[in-house]
């Protein structure tokens, strides 16, 4: 049997697959190893079921023992893991792609909404009981006929279009090459960052993170936004220059940002924190009991995959 490591605790359900299926070293305290006690427990196992929190740069990957051959990460984005390391060391990486595009775009949209609704502001003075109603009370910005600037037109990317077009808005997306009309949905594709940006009333950034688009979203970059813009980001925080963001906010260039992904997590700059119009989630992006299960699900099965046929369809290495 192959002696599988799992990093971090799973729901119950895919714990007891995998003990079925594997030699399992489980994570009951869901612990987050260190990059030193990674290592270490992984000596003797086949393989690492591993997750974003964990840091698998290119010192800890060639630290791993020989036996390890697959790295399933638990995530669609595999941004914790230098692919070309692993590649060296014949380690196969795979991702959980397509199971968690929906929980995803949903927290997409409630980013949107949150932002532009004054969502954090309302649920302090509600929970305060210092509001009443009146003409005039936390104001936002409407989402029907503004325009939404999409980042990276993939799977959640054309979910969140899919969802935001019947709220009214007018979608338009960057994304490395243009989609067949059916992916397209009637948006409008621009081929340069710079266009889009310069249309987007609320931008949402869904692109993976990449050496390419590291810090994309910068002080160049938000300047070309409409003034009174609204940011907002589902997919990684490394997209994101923080500072640069919350100076925008600071000066009123962008009215608001949603964010579910930061640098850094979980200590997301603190600028952010202190800021009314800062719309704020805890990385909940995939966070459903559905789809959590088929993540985990998809995650094993692509260990099993890989053991049988010596491939697997997720890899991304
Ligand atoms: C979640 O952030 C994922 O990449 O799966």
């Amino acid at each position: 049997m192959k002696k599988i490591l799992v990093t971090r605790k799973l729901l119950n359900s895919n714990e007891e697959k995998l003990k079925k299926l594997y030699d399992v070293k489980l994570n009951s305290n869901d612990e987050l190893y260190s990059q030193k006690k990674l290592i270490e427990i992984s000596q003797g196992c086949d393989g690492i079921l591993s997750a974003l929190t964990d840091k698998l740069d290119k010192e800890t990957i060639n630290l791993l023992p020989d036996s390890v051959k697959i790295l399933s990460n638990f995530a669609v984005g595999f941004g914790n893991i230098d692919l070309e390391a692993a590649k060296k060391r014949n380690i196969t990486v795979t991702n959980t792609p397509e199971v968690l595009t929906d929980a995803t775009a949903e927290i997409g949209i409630l980013l949107i909404l949150g932002a532009c609704r004054r969502a954090s502001e309302g649920i302090e003075g509600a929970r305060a009981g210092d509001w009443k109603w009146s003409a005039n009370y936390l104001i936002g910005k409407q989402l029907t006929g503004s325009r939404l600037g999409i980042l990276g037109m993939g799977r959640i990317g054309q979910k969140i279009a899919r969802i935001a077009k019947s709220l009214g808005m007018i979608i338009h997306y960057h994304n490395r090459s243009k989609l067949n009309s059916e992916k397209e949905q009637g948006a409008i594709y621009h081929e340069k960052l710079e266009s889009l940006l310069s249309v987007s009333d609320v931008l949402s950034v869904c692109c993976p993170a990449s050496k390419e688009t590291i810090n994309l979203i910068n002080k160049d970059s938000l300047e070309l936004l409409p003034k009174g813009a609204v940011v907002t980001n589902v997919a990684r925080g490394d997209i994101v220059d923080d500072e640069a963001l919350i100076d925008a906010l600071n000066r009123r260039k962008v009215y608001a940002v949603g964010l579910d992904v930061y640098k850094n997590e979980p200590n997301l700059n603190p600028g952010y924190l202190k800021h009314k119009s800062a719309f704020i989630l805890p990385h909940l992006g995939s966070a459903t009991k559905e789809t959590r299960t088929a993540m985990a699900n998809l995650a094993i099965d692509n260990i099993t995959e890989f053991f049988q046929t010596g491939a697997c369809k997720n890899k991304v290495n």
